[in-house]
């Protein structure tokens, strides 16, 4: 990776050439492999899985509230957080005391003790206009606009998710500044989209999680955001994004400002003494 430092990466094009000495270094016949199994899973997720039957009225939780509950970490962790409804997918990685919330609602693929955090921490930027790579449900996607739009004065929200999302497609009827589309964002035409769009204030990627594509996800997104959101920078069960976030800290520190929501619950890293989730966020000098 030494070498990736010693470009200078103020052009889009010297970032894409950085990306692509990273690519190349981390290739191999396994990556390969894996990377084939990767889409051939995604590919049939797509084809076979069963939608997610998400609850949208749960979403008034956020706006009922006032502004100062919203801004309490105890209370967006303990309590609107789990009852927004929880992810199920991969129960083990949520402690037992969450179990009753997992299945419901908007299913967010979140850590209450993590996102809470998170959350806070937005509310104090003024972001206009946010992009999330990989909404799966569209659990996070819904929270975070919701949240936002109690704090800032959001006018632009683009869902992304190569899967198709009929609940983001019935919400986007009773708010129209949301976006959805379906691309995979390993493809070019992703790419071309994103040059097209203004600068967004607040990306979140969660999509491709494997090494080359969570850094390719970024790369498409260096020169069109002022935040970018990693999801999952100390998963234990997805390690490529730990190591482009370990990357980017390092190569990237004069360009970004970095923080981190990694809180863990102690049953789980007494259980499978594995870490889960983490969200990493990289917010670029001088832009708020
Ligand atoms: C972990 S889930 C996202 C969870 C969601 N952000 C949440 O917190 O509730 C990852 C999602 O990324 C999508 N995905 C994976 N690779 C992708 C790609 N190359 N392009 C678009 N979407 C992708 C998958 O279809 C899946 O829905």
């Amino acid at each position: 990776m030494k070498e990736v430092s010693s470009l200078s990466i103020n052009k889009k094009n010297t970032v894409l050439n950085s990306a692509t000495l990273y690519q190349k270094r981390k290739f191999s016949i396994a990556s390969f492999i894996s990377n084939c199994f990767y889409k051939i899973y995604h590919w049939m997720e797509d084809k076979f899985l069963e939608r997610k039957n998400v609850d949208l009225s749960r979403l008034n939780l956020i706006r009922q509230c006032d502004k100062e509950r919203l801004n309490d970490l105890d209370f967006l962790e303990k309590d609107l957080l789990p009852a927004l409804g929880l992810n199920d997918e991969f129960i083990e990685a949520f402690p037992t005391e969450l179990h009753a919330h997992c299945g419901k609602g908007v299913f967010h693929w979140q850590y209450p003790n993590q996102f809470s955090k998170y959350l806070c921490f937005l509310s104090q930027f003024n972001i206009r206009s946010y992009l999330e790579i990989g909404i799966r449900w569209g659990g996070t996607f819904l929270i975070i606009l919701e949240y936002l739009k109690r704090f800032g004065n959001i006018k632009r929200a683009v869902a992304i998710d190569f899967i198709d999302s009929p609940i983001i497609e019935k919400y986007k009827q009773q708010e129209p500044i949301v976006e959805f589309y379906r691309y995979d964002t390993q493809n070019e035409i992703f790419r071309d989209f994103i040059n097209k769009q203004p600068s967004f204030d607040l990306v979140f990627i969660d999509g491709d999680h494997s090494q080359a594509g969570c850094f390719y996800d970024f790369n498409s997104l260096y020169d069109n955001a002022k935040i970018i959101t990693f999801h999952d920078i100390v998963d234990d069960h997805w390690k490529g994004v730990g190591r482009v976030w370990k990357h980017i800290k390092e190569e990237f520190s004069h360009i970004y400002d970095f923080h981190e929501f990694i809180d863990q619950y102690e049953s789980i890293q007494k259980q499978s003494g594995l870490s889960c989730l983490g969200i990493g966020v990289a917010v670029r000098k001088g832009t708020f």
